[in-house]
């Protein structure tokens, strides 16, 4: 898979991955906070922002592999810091359950545990067709912004909800397809949540409605090593909506992980 990606060349590693369906443009305001300080690694998930939109269902696993290639590819095998946000969130559970020996710290941002439920997998069937039928994901899109973005962020910086609103119609029609069926399709990890045995930061904003608080308290109840942290004046897309909040949140706990893992030399 060809993975287009940002890279900061610094130490620690951090790698994050985006919601959908968006692109790596929605870490902008983390890669260049955080990449004064450390590596930031952002890659475009498959069927997003500039990497490739093959045909197919993008299980969460399919992406976390893409993520642990692009690492391969990097030279990069000591571990590093993950995080990811709703889908990315999905994505990075994959990642943490079936290769722990690749992380020292996990980030869940915006994200859930939990399946879909049959009825929510029935509709993002729906949602698939229709958006490969209409060869865009335009009425898509009109329906999730008022869900993606808190009150204050729609009121007060539409700035921002139209720069993620440019994103999102970008994305290729095959690329939501093969993600909104991989979603569909993504297992129950709340049982596995508590072989997760490295610092995790839930992080996830006041306002979000699509993962909201209490579904991140409930995440961080079942991973021993956990901690919560409810990000103001924001939404669904907490670290893009309130970036000066969640990056000190992010180098909080960036300054608990081993010194040992996260900062060794490449
Ligand atoms: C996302 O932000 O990645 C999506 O809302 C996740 C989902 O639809 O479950």
């Amino acid at each position: 898979m060809r993975l287009a990606y940002s890279d900061t060349r610094s130490s620690p590693i951090v790698v994050l991955l985006h919601g959908f369906p968006l692109s790596r443009a929605m870490w902008d305001g983390q890669v260049e906070a955080l990449g004064a300080v450390c590596r930031v690694i952002a890659p475009d998930l498959r069927g997003h922002g500039e990497s490739e939109s093959p045909e197919g269902v993008y299980t969460m696993d399919a992406m976390a592999d893409d993520v642990i290639e692009l690492l391969d590819a990097l030279g990069i095998d000591r571990p590093v810091v993950l995080g990811g946000l709703s889908m990315g969130g999905y994505v990075a559970l994959s990642l943490a359950l079936r290769h722990p020996a690749r992380i020292c710290g996990l980030m869940l941002m915006d994200t859930r545990a939990a399946a879909d439920t049959p009825e929510t997998a029935r509709g993002r069937e729906e949602t698939a067709r229709t958006v490969l039928h209409e060869g865009d994901g335009h009425s898509m899109i009109e329906t999730m912004i008022p869900r993606l973005f808190g009150k204050a962020t729609r009121e007060k910086l539409p700035h921002k909800v139209g720069a993620m609103l440019a994103v999102m119609e970008r994305t290729a029609p095959q690329g939501i397809a093969g993600a909104l069926r991989g979603m569909a399709a993504r297992p129950d990890r709340r049982g596995e949540l508590g072989r997760i045995a490295i610092p995790t930061l839930v992080l996830v904003g006041e306002d979000d409605v699509v993962a909201p608080v209490d579904e991140a308290r409930e995440i961080a109840g079942m991973i021993p090593d956990a901690r919560l942290v409810v990000i103001p004046a924001a939404g669904h897309l907490a670290p893009f909506e309130n970036p000066a909040a969640t990056n000190a949140a992010i180098l909080g706990f960036l300054a608990e992980i081993p010194a040992r893992a996260a900062a060794a030399p490449a």
